[in-house]
């Protein structure tokens, strides 16, 4: 009874989601059923089953998640591999030092010996999806709580999963879409030895840095270039000096013909997290309550650190990468903030929820969801003083100041005194201080504490420490051991106990148990309850969503990191009255933008010759001039960075990094009327590497059409 129904319900989510979308980012082993009639009606020349299938070869072999967090993707067939500067950063980031500065400099390995290893980097690639509802939960009953619901996924799951993977050196996963109501298994192959091929200096990678981060018109050359490292027989190996370059199954062939307005595009990658079906009092909470708070918070910590990354060429070093993170989601959220307010999204919310509630009421078989959107007011009422609090802890105490998240590592040896507990604690003291820089540190614990306290005064979940006696940070600084490696090191050389007696009455360790002590006991528990609680009514809420108005919208799983396609058209963008922006930027807006010796702005002289030469070789567009970047009606998030952008034949036209500021509501609340993706040109890239970097040899491995 209980599978009959599910099945009904499978069929009907399938049916529901063929509509017209330009919105969406789709599941590929659907994309003959769902999409392949209108993709190709938009242009696409190609099948479904070129763009996915489960026998390697079909475009998805070439698309891998890297790092976990971006997307990159293969352009030979000695495993290169393409993906934004940005996603790269931490890495070129941490091979610069004073001397080797790959940040301002670029960095081009000139042949195999000198590209470099990158620890910890991986790069995974899907061999095959499949979907497990029925089967993860096969053991569902009425009313069992999210958390034995939970269990009983990962118990059926872990099961199907060492099935599913016996004899192989695979990986698999299994993830929630539709809110919960079905469930995907993922079959992976991860590669461990990814390593650094070359980079453009930061002034072209990162060009316009936070100033037009987010922005549309952008001239920003935002790649890198890394290579997929294999053992002898092509399978994953940890690195390993006789690896060899990876032979992929499919490499991408990039296209120099360029674009045009209305071309067909597609983007295949890894979108993070979207939240497209959120109700309208939660998209309130977060543009009016919760984003102001980290907005704020963000300003306070960037404006510090700005101020002596720009007085200290090695604090600059030390913090870029920190620096372009927090920035990354202050502007991101400001962004979506100003987009949900301009294109009336809690207005378009509240006309779906009435519709919602008219089509509910007229049929009595309804009748169950009725109580849903009521429900959601009483839920969300019920978390918004614990989000703030909880959004405080995070932006303040466990990543804006560092000294604190540091200390706090060192708790579990306090609490046990167990030598081994010092040990694991040890392992992380040289990468902690490598890009850390105390006085910077001071300033923020000054600025943010002070915050913390002011801010949430008058919440019941300001933690007790605010309400006693503080430590100043000055205090904590020139007392603590966490500020200082050598201070902190050489109290290794005492007793485990002494230690451990020292270390638990060192003040930046007592501020951090303090926070993390009222985060777990008073914050956590009943956060993540009414978050449970959430879970439930989401899934419900999609699930009646889809039952009741079928229609009305499109229907699409939002993202969770796993493999998806989003295809739209090249096209210009305009935001607001009279303003209206062209589709594709050259070289000649890149200029006008230049200021000598800025360190958002300037430009390496080299390319600035080349410019001035019009030594463009084949990269110039029809009308001569150089491309840098162009926009398209794609729907892409964060994570979808790196992900080739790719044309009717499935050739690579350019390289996905980032979103137009005005459209950056994408994540909550879709607006194709505003909402564009932003992609470096693919000739731009081949320009600079052969032109300027004089990395030509690279060329001679990709397939250039
Ligand atoms: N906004 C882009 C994305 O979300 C690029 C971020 C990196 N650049 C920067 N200036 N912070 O990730
Ligand atoms: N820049 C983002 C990324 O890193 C892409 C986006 O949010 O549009 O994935």
């Amino acid at each position: 009874m209980k599978s009959l129904k599910r099945i009904i319900l499978s069929i009907f989510m399938l049916c529901s989601l063929n509509m017209v979308a330009k919105e969406g980012m789709w599941l590929p082993m659907f994309l003959q059923q769902l999409n392949e009639a209108e993709m190709q009606a938009m242009g696409l020349e190609l099948t479904a089953e070129d763009i996915y299938a489960i026998n390697n070869g079909s475009l998805k072999d070439a698309i891998v998640h890297f790092g976990g967090g971006c997307t990159a993707e293969i352009i030979s067939a000695e495993g290169l591999l393409l993906t934004n500067h940005h996603c790269g950063y931490g890495q070129i980031q941490s091979h610069s030092s004073v001397e080797h500065d790959y940040l301002s400099n670029g960095f081009w390995a000139k042949d195999r010996s000198e590209e470099l290893t990158n620890e910890g980097l991986t790069a995974t690639f899907i061999k095959y999806m499949k979907e497990v509802t029925a089967d993860v939960l096969a053991n569902e009953i009425a009313d069992m709580t999210e958390t034995e619901r939970r269990e009983m996924i990962k118990s059926l799951g872990d099961s199907l999963i060492s099935i599913e993977l016996e004899g192989t050196h695979y990986e698999a996963m299994i993830k929630p879409f539709f809110k919960g109501n079905r469930y995907f298994m993922f079959v992976t192959e991860t590669f461990k030895d990814v390593r650094l091929v070359g980079a453009p200096p930061s002034s072209i990678g990162k060009f316009g840095s936070d100033t037009d981060n987010w922005m549309w018109p952008r001239h920003t050359g935002d790649f890198s270039m890394f290579r997929i490292y294999a053992d002898k027989d092509n399978n994953p190996a940890e690195y390993a000096e006789d690896n060899v370059p990876y032979t992929p199954y499919k490499h991408l062939d990039i296209s120099t013909k360029g674009v045009k307005p209305g071309d067909f595009t597609m983007v295949y990658g890894f979108p993070g997290r979207t939240d497209e079906y959120l109700p309208a009092v939660a998209v309130k909470q977060i543009t009016q309550v919760l984003n102001p708070a980290k907005i704020s918070i963000r300003k306070t910590a960037l404006e510090i650190m700005d101020k002596e990354m720009r007085a200290s060429n090695e604090v600059r070093i030390k913090y870029a990468s920190k620096y372009a993170s927090v920035a990354n989601y202050y502007k991101k959220w400001i962004g979506e903030n100003t987009g949900i307010q301009k294109t009336q999204g809690l207005k378009r919310k509240r006309e779906f929820e009435q519709a919602f509630m008219d089509a509910v009421n007229s049929d009595g078989k309804y009748a169950n969801y009725a109580g849903l959107l009521t429900l959601y007011d009483s839920l969300y009422n019920q978390l918004e003083d614990l989000a703030m609090a909880r959004d405080y802890f995070i932006e303040v105490a466990y990543r804006g100041v560092e000294i604190i998240n540091f200390a706090n590592k060192v708790s579990k040896f306090v609490g046990s005194g167990d030598i081994n507990d010092l040990e694991n604690f040890k392992k992380s003291i040289t990468k902690h201080f490598k890009n850390y820089d105390a006085h910077t540190d001071e300033l923020l614990f000054d600025a943010l504490f002070e915050k913390y306290a002011l801010e949430q005064a008058d919440s019941e979940y300001l933690p007790a420490y605010f309400k006693g006696d503080t430590y100043s940070a000055e205090e904590v600084f020139s007392k603590s051991y966490f500020g200082n490696k050598e201070k902190l090191e050489a109290l290794f050389t005492l007793s485990t106990k002494k230690i451990q007696k020292k270390l638990s009455k060192d003040p930046a360790y007592k501020v951090a148990s303090s926070l993390y002590g009222h985060y777990r006991t008073v914050i956590y528990g009943d956060y993540w309850a009414l978050e449970d609680e959430l879970e439930t009514v989401d899934r419900s809420y999609l699930k009646a969503m889809m039952e009741v108005l079928p229609d009305y919208r499109n229907y699409y799983p939002d993202a969770n990191s796993t493999l998806r396609l989003a295809y739209g058209q090249v096209q210009g963008v305009s935001p607001l009255d009279a303003i209206s922006y062209g589709h594709i930027t050259y070289s000649d807006g890149m200029m006008e933008k230049y200021v000598p010796g800025d360190y958002e702005f300037d430009l390496p002289k080299k390319l600035i010759e080349l410019y001035e030469s019009k030594d463009f070789g084949p990269y110039a567009d029809d009308n001569g001039k150089l491309p840098v970047c162009f926009i398209a009606t794609n729907h892409t998030t964060g994570g979808n960075s790196g992900s080739p952008a790719l044309n009717a034949k499935g050739e690579l036209v350019g390289l996905n990094f980032d979103r137009a500021w005005e459209g950056t509501m994408s994540d909550i609340n879709y607006d194709a009327s505003r909402c564009r993706n932003i992609m470096v040109d693919a000739r731009y890239i081949l320009f600079i590497v052969d032109k300027f970097a004089g990395a030509g040899y690279l060329l001679d491995e990709m397939t250039i059409k």
